[in-house]
C-alpha cells in the first residue's frame, strides 16, 4: 500500500520558483478566500481567466506582473499548452507564480491540467480552492442543492466535452438518479442537454433554476421547467456565465434581492 503524503496547502508563505493555482470564486471579490488573498499580495507573475475580474486583482502587488489568459470577446483564447509553458517559464526564472481562475481550479477548470504540466517540469506548485459556481450560484438563488427527502445527491455536469459538444455520459442514470443536477457551460446546449435528460425519463415539468452572473451586479435568476426552459433562456437572452440547476431544490427558494457586493439578503414576499 502506498500512502502518500501531500499538503496542498501550505503556509501563508508564497516561495519563489512555486506555481500556485487559485481559486477567485465566483465574481464577487468578497467571495475570495484569505488565502487567496494573501498569495495575490505576494505574487510576481498573475496569469488570469476573464472571470475573476478586475476587483480580485486589487489585491495584487503593484510590481507584480497581470497577464489575462482568458477567453475575451473578439479574441482568440490563449491555447492551454501556452499558459502551461508559461507557468513554468516563470517558475524555473525564481517567480511566484499565481494562476488566477474563476471558482474552484479543480472544477472544470483546467487546473488539473496546469497541475500536472508542472509536476512534469519538477516545478513544486499548490491549489487553493475557491467557491465554485456549481455552490455559489444556487446560494445566490436562494436554492438549497440538496435537501432532505427531496434530493439526496447532486452531480457537477459540464455541457462541453473538449471539442465543444455534449459529454459523452450515462445521462439515463443522471436523469434516474434522484438527486440535483448542476451543469456547468450549459446554456448555448441546453436543448441537447434538454432532450438528453427528458429521454432518460425526467419529466417535462422538471423544475430548472438558470442563474446567471451570480454574485457579479448583473445577477438574474430565471425559473422554468425542463420542458419549457429552452424557449424561456431564448426568450430572456440571460447574461452569461450561467449555472443550470435541474431537479425538485430548483423550485425551492426564496425572492432573492441581491446587493452589489457584500452578499446577497434573501427576503419572503
Ligand atoms: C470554465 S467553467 C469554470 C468553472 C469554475 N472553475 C468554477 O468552479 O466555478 C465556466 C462555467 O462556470 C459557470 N460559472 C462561473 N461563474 C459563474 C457565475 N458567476 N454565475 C453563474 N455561472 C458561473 C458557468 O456555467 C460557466 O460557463
Amino acid at each position: 500500500m502506498i500512502v502518500q503524503s501531500f499538503s496542498a496547502l501550505a503556509g501563508a508563505q508564497f516561495p519563489a520558483g512555486e506555481v500556485w493555482l487559485c481559486g477567485a470564486g465566483p465574481g464577487d471579490p468578497d467571495l475570495l478566500t484569505l488565502r487567496a488573498v494573501q498569495a495575490l499580495s505576494q505574487a510576481d507573475l498573475i496569469l488570469h481567466d476573464a472571470l475573476p475580474g478586475r476587483a480580485a486583482l486589487r489585491h495584487a502587488r503593484r510590481s507584480a506582473e497581470i497577464i489575462a489568459v482568458g477567453k475575451r470577446k473578439g479574441a482568440a483564447p490563449v491555447p492551454q499548452a501556452r499558459i502551461n509553458a508559461r507557468l513554468v517559464a516563470g517558475a524555473r526564472a525564481g517567480l511566484r507564480v499565481l494562476r488566477l481562475k474563476g471558482g474552484d481550479p479543480f472544477t472544470f477548470g483546467r487546473g488539473g491540467e496546469e497541475s500536472l504540466a508542472c509536476e512534469a517540469a519538477g516545478i513544486p506548485w499548490r491549489v487553493i480552492p475557491g467557491i465554485s459556481a456549481g455552490m455559489a450560484a444556487p446560494a445566490a438563488a436562494g436554492i438549497p442543492i440538496t435537501h432532505r427527502g427531496m434530493a439526496s445527491a447532486v452531480t457537477f455536469v459540464t455541457a462541453h466535452d473538449e471539442t465543444g459538444a455534449l459529454p459523452e455520459l450515462n445521462w439515463r442514470a443522471l436523469a434516474q438518479s434522484g438527486g440535483t443536477i448542476a451543469a456547468f457551460m450549459a446554456l448555448s446546449r441546453l436543448d441537447e442537454l434538454a432532450l438528453r435528460l427528458l429521454a432518460g425519463g425526467l419529466v417535462p415539468t422538471t423544475p430548472v433554476a438558470l442563474i446567471s452572473a451570480a454574485s457579479l451586479p448583473g445577477q438574474s435568476i430565471l425559473r422554468s421547467t425542463l420542458g419549457q426552459c429552452t424557449l424561456d433562456s431564448r426568450r430572456a437572452a440571460l447574461p452569461t456565465p450561467t449555472m443550470i440547476i435541474i431537479g425538485a431544490v430548483a423550485a425551492l427558494g426564496v425572492q432573492v434581492r441581491t446587493q452589489p457586493l457584500g452578499g446577497l439578503r434573501h427576503a419572503h414576499g
